[in-house]
């Protein structure tokens, strides 16, 4: 290591900042990659053709992360000693032409490198990660998204080993060599910014099919995967075909390679990377049979393939200008793939779905200290910035301006928009630009969502005069403070309104409102009667709102609203008053809880995957938001009180749901699908109940499942309590599956999400098992992701769960800190809980930031959660 590198691991981390961002100063129209493939010693010769941007004198710089340049040369020729030098890694030339010639050769190890990020080894196979900043891992470059390059890349390895050989963009040529090695040639005509950059190499076995592009042209499509996962990839395989044609369809945007390639492998950060022509994927989102995988998996593999495959036009035909940008691709492409998941399916059950993910991850982040804007102002690590703020909370600006401009008005926009920037590395500005020009829109006001972090509490509060017939919505907003932003602006909220006739059950239509004051008053005319307020329905806003509905308002929306969002949170709204009111000491009659659930249930017209939504508890961390102090203990008490009441005062009916929601022969059908998540629901209820048959009911559903959605369930039903099935059912399931990564997963999620007194204790076993590793991502985050969204056992009053978070993120730290730096937000929410425990969340936080040689990465989270 070099002087430069020894100060810049102990100076602090540099914030980088959006304001701060200026041009490239050189451009790389052209990059050729020659890579001679091995797991101990990779080399790596790179030549890049370089052009001075604009009139100044400043060096090349080519950014580098732990590479050692052997030779540079510039056009041709070796450089002396002081024509270069090292800066943090980086690698700065002087030249004095417009246009140069760099050729720089480095030797990676693949095998050792455990942050996953460059290019390293998995499973025996050799696969890069680059976005965001893993290309500097790899070779000298100017890493950042607004350098384009077309890139032509060779490579070679062992033939025996690495039989299979990918790269982006379309194959070209290939060979044998005599020494037991062979080459493949890839070249892709589209420029790319260097993180969309991708290899394999590995023995690989292909799921192959075509797709024929609207104007006729055949894509080859391939799944690569490991030969015995083979019959695995047919669910991915058919959700790529629909994805493509869906973008044609919906979007009229149309495939542009002569290849599109998908890699699984097992060691991975994120879920999957959107690499230009060759996307890598985690194993997780590819990989789905009956046995093993759950509905909830099957829609996972369905959602991903189409964000990955969606990103060929939002994110690398029109890519980012800079990261603040991030949102622009994540968001935008996040709501592409929610959309063509609802087409797949139910929009109904899927914008349930989306909205308990947007509140259980995102409202957290934005009431806490990690709270940013979507475009956010700075970053020390950008890793830390995949947020769900930035993918999920950006998908819903995107909705509602869908929303405000119509189908037509926002497909407009989005044409405009694509066109205008094919090629370019945009900002999210640009794209509001498009949907003003092209949708026929002011979004001055609206801008603001891009700007400020926080999210917005709306009261409407209902006025009837009987006397002149006039309905008053009182509207008011406010934006609760955040990290660097104490005062807030009003933002342009779209609510989507309607108001019911209890004597008639309907409303008079529904109406988008536009808050855009701090208050705001808007008149009906016409009521003899008081009506009942339907209000942000399908979410229309990703906003809090507060309203002075009664129970007995919400039971009538529960039961007679014909927007499927807001029924279901009509009924979710009814339990949490009753479950506050417990919390809080004082109670609310439960009973038209238990009513709004029977009727649910008994109307014959619901989709039953609705049904099994709407009449699911809230789930603890949510009531933990409701609460000014979150009180783990109390609120699980509440919930299982609820939970129990519901399931013994309607057993006969779960009971029957339970057997007639049997099925015959497993399908993926809807009805399929629903029957089975109504079965669940039935079957934990009727434990819940506390009926003496209930593990035994369940453990029959365990044993006798044709698929992994029962037999999860079932086990996790049965994990929640203490019977001997459970644990029984636990050692079956290690004994079948333990042999297979994903599914192991499962039975360490299953057991740190367990709502049991011990789960503490067992995670702290689990953490020692034979089966756990730190170096696999997915076990890392089944086991103590899972527990750390486990409130009742993760704030354990002695401290224990955050003890068990905090070693392992500093065990973690050493091997691979983006990992390590996702599990830290959940010690960041002190604020939120007693003194007690927060001093304890505090005192982990502390030890952590104690650690010597910690990453940037998990340093910022932990030194951004103590303030
Ligand atoms: N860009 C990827 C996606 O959202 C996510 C990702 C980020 C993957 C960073 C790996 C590393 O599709
Ligand atoms: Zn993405």
């Amino acid at each position: 290591m070099g002087m430069a590198d020894m100060q810049s691991s102990t100076a602090a981390p540099t914030i980088i900042r959006r304001s701060d961002y200026r041009p490239p100063d050189w451009l790389v129209p052209a990059i050729a990659l020659d890579f001679d493939l091995d797991p101990a010693l990779t080399i790596v010769r790179a030549t890049l053709s370089v052009t001075r941007n604009g009139d100044h004198d400043r060096p090349l710089r080519l950014d580098g992360d732990g590479l050692v340049p052997l030779e540079v040369k510039v056009d041709g020729t070796a450089l002396a000693a002081d024509d270069w030098h090292m800066e943090a890694g980086s690698l700065i030339i002087a030249l004095s032409g417009a246009a140069h010639s760099i050729e720089t050769l480095v030797e990676l190890a693949p095998e050792s490198n455990s942050k996953l990020m460059g290019l390293y080894a998995s499973g025996g196979l050799l696969c890069t990660q680059c976005e965001a900043e893993g290309f500097r891992r790899i070779t000298f470059f100017p890493d950042r998204p607004d350098v384009l390059s077309r890139y032509s890349v060779r490579l070679t390895a062992d033939k025996a080993r690495y039989p299979i050989l990918l790269a982006n963009g379309d194959p070209v040529d290939q060979g044998v060599l005599d020494d037991g090695r062979h080459w493949a040639l890839w070249n892709d005509p589209f420029p790319k910014p260097c993180y969309l950059f991708a290899l394999v190499a590995g023995d690989l076995a292909c799921n192959a099919d075509r797709f024929v592009t609207m104007s006729g042209r055949e894509v080859q499509l391939g799944i690569w995967v490991r030969e015995a996962d083979l019959p695995r990839t047919a669910h991915a395989m058919q959700a790529l075909k629909n994805s493509i044609a869906w973008d044609e369809r919906v979007y009229g945007r149309e495939y542009d390679l002569d290849v599109f390639n998908i890699v699984a492998v097992a060691d991975f950060n994120f879920g999957a990377m959107e690499n230009k022509g060759l996307n890598i994927f985690n194993s997780r989102y590819i990989l789905a049979d009956p046995e093993t995988a759950t509905d909830i998996d099957y829609d996972g593999v369905e959602g991903v393939v189409a964000h990955e495959y969606f990103h060929n036009w939002s994110g690398n035909r029109v890519t980012c200008r800079d990261w603040f940008q991030l949102s622009l691709k994540e968001g935008f492409t996040v709501f592409r793939d929610q959309n063509f998941s609802a087409d797949m399916g139910s929009h109904a059950v899927k914008r349930i779905e989306d909205v308990r993910i947007l509140r259980a991850a995102q409202f957290q982040e934005d009431s806490g200290p990690l709270a940013h804007p979507i475009r956010p102002e700075s970053y020390m690590e950008i890793s830390n910035f995949y947020t769900a703020t930035i993918y999920n909370k950006g998908a819903e600006i995107i909705r509602m301006m869908a929303l405000m401009l119509g189908a037509e008005r926002f497909r407009a926009g989005s044409d405009l928009y694509f066109d205008r920037h094919d090629g370019q590395a945009a900002t999210c500005e640009d794209f509001v630009v498009a949907m003003e020009e092209g949708g026929g829109i002011d979004l001055t006001q609206f801008r603001r969502w891009y700007e400020q972090a926080g999210t917005p509490h709306v009261r409407a509060l209902l006025r009837h005069d009987a006397a002149t017939g006039t309905v008053d919505l009182d509207l008011q907003q406010s934006i609760p403070p955040t990290p660097g932003q104490p005062d807030k602006q009003p933002m342009a909220i779209p609510l989507r309104v309607a108001l019911f006739d209890p004597a008639t059950g309907t409303h008079h239509g529904d109406e988008l409102l536009m808050l855009t004051e701090a208050q705001q008053n808007v008149r009906f005319e016409g009521f003899a009667a008081p009506p009942i307020l339907s209000i942000n329905r399908g979410f229309s806003a990703p906003v809090i709102v507060e309203t002075n509905r009664s129970q007995d308002d919400l039971a009538f929306l529960s039961a007679r609203d014909d927007d499927p969002f807001a029924r279901y949170e009509a009924m979710q709204q009814l339990m949490v008053n009753v479950l506050v009111g417990a919390i809080a000491g004082q109670p609310v009659d439960d009973a038209a809880v238990v009513a709004a659930v029977r009727n649910t249930i008994s109307d014959p017209l619901l989709d039953p995957a609705f049904v099994a939504e709407a009449i699911r508890l809230p789930s603890e961390a949510y009531l933990g938001d409701q609460m000014a102090v979150v009180d783990p203990d109390a609120i699980h008490a509440a919930r299982e009180s609820l939970q129990r009441r519901i399931g013994a005062d309607l057993a006969p009916l779960w009971r029957d749901m339970h057997s007639r929601t049997k099925a015959n022969g497993f399908s993926l059908s809807p009805a399929a699908k629903g029957a089975r998540k109504l079965r669940n629901a039935a079957l934990h209820y009727l434990v819940a109940s506390g009926a003496e048959d209930g593990p035994a009911i369940a453990f029959a559903q365990f044993h006798e499942a044709d698929n992994m959605t029962e037999r999860q369930a079932a086990l996790a039903t049965l994990a929640n309590g203490t019977s001997m099935e459970r644990d029984a059912a636990i050692d079956i399931f290690y004994n079948r599956y333990g042999h297979d990564a994903l599914t192991l997963d499962k039975w360490f999620q299953t057991q740190a999400f367990a709502l049991h007194p011990d789960t503490v204790d067992q995670v702290e076993e689990l953490g020692r098992h034979k089966a756990f590793t730190l170096s696999n991502p997915n076990r890392v985050r089944s086991l103590y992701g899972a527990f750390s969204g486990n409130q009742w056992a993760f704030h354990h009053r002695s401290g224990k769960g955050y003890q068990l978070v905090a070693d392992c993120i500093i065990a973690l730290d050493k091997r691979n800190p983006q990992t390590a730096a996702r599990l830290v937000p959940p010690l960041g929410r002190w604020k939120r809980f007693d003194a007690d425990r927060a001093a304890l969340m505090r005192a982990q936080l502390s030890r952590i930031l104690a650690q010597p040689g910690l990453s940037k990465d998990v340093t910022e989270q932990a030194s951004k959660s103590l303030e």
